[in-house]
């Protein structure tokens, strides 16, 4: 299968989705260009994957901005942007509001950075896509995942609100809300992972929605609708539901 899209540029393509991705496009006859901050893991997977390594922390803004400028300016405009760097960290007791400022710092502001930074430069070339790797987490308040799931209800919420401007832009904004993928951010994880599928199986869907132009991308369906209906309950009865489930798992 051949890309409609001639530049993507990953972030968090050292590993999980992000490594898969950069494979399927490199693959589909893309130029790609990945992103994320170890140096030495991201070099190997540009290795591997027939890609260009750009290593930076997506929480510097300045380096995002750098980053982008540099594909820009040497290589051509980007037509795809895929912001899926993220980051899971473990919460201690009693501890929400720094636990808190991490996620939001890597998985909302880190995206908003790359959105800022894109966002001129393709109006400009008269459109370009932003992909943005949320999470079926985000779709309601899921125990045990308060620091994460509130970074990923937050992204969910930035991308519908935003949608309106970048497409007035040219820009088409598209939200990928993924269940499980095994990778090292679920690794550490004792909560059942229901559907779990390998990073090439969620790249696949990832990239097949995005060549036909869908919004959301969200998957597996069986996880999903579950999930948008249960975010259609009453709340009092979604908290029962919960409590009961998380009774049971958690003895
Ligand atoms: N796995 C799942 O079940 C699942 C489900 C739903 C959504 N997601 C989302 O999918 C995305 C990819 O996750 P994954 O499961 O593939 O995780 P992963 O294997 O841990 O990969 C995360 C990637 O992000 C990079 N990264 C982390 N913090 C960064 C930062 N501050 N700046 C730049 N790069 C950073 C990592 O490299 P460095 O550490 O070297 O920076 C790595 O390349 C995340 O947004 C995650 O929230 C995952």
């Amino acid at each position: 299968m051949s890309s409609r899209f001639t530049r993507v540029w990953i972030t968090g393509g050292s590993s999980g989705i992000g490594l898969a991705l950069a494979r399927a496009y490199s693959e589909a006859g893309s130029e790609v260009f990945i992103s994320a901050r170890d140096p030495e893991r991201l070099r190997q997977a540009a290795k591997a994957t027939g890609s260009t390594p750009l290593p930076l922390d997506v929480t510097d803004r300045e380096a995002v901005r750098d980053a982008v400028a540099q594909i820009w300016e040497t290589h051509g405009p980007i037509d795809l942007a895929i912001l899926n760097a993220g980051a899971s960290f473990p919460r201690k007791p009693n501890d929400t509001y720094e636990n808190l400022t991490r996620h939001l710092e890597v998985n909302l502001l880190g995206v908003a950075a790359a959105v800022d930074a894109l966002w001129p430069r393709m109006r400009e070339a008269g459109g370009g896509s932003i992909a943005v790797v949320a999470s079926l987490a985000g779709y309601l308040g899921l125990p045990g995942t308060v620091g994460y799931g509130t970074s990923k209800a937050a992204l969910i919420y930035y991308v519908e609100a935003l949608w309106h401007e970048l497409q007035k832009a040219g820009i088409d904004l598209h939200l990928i809300n993924p269940g499980f993928v095994e990778t090292p951010l679920v690794a550490g994880n004792r909560l059942p992972k229901p559907f779990m599928m390998s990073p090439a199986e969620a790249a696949r869907r990832i990239v097949e929605g995005l060549e036909a132009g869908r919004f959301e991308i969200a998957f597996p369906r069986r996880l999903a609708w579950p999930l948008r209906l249960l975010r259609a309950f009453p709340s009092r009865i979604r908290l029962w539901l919960f409590s009961r489930a998380l009774a049971l798992w958690v003895k």
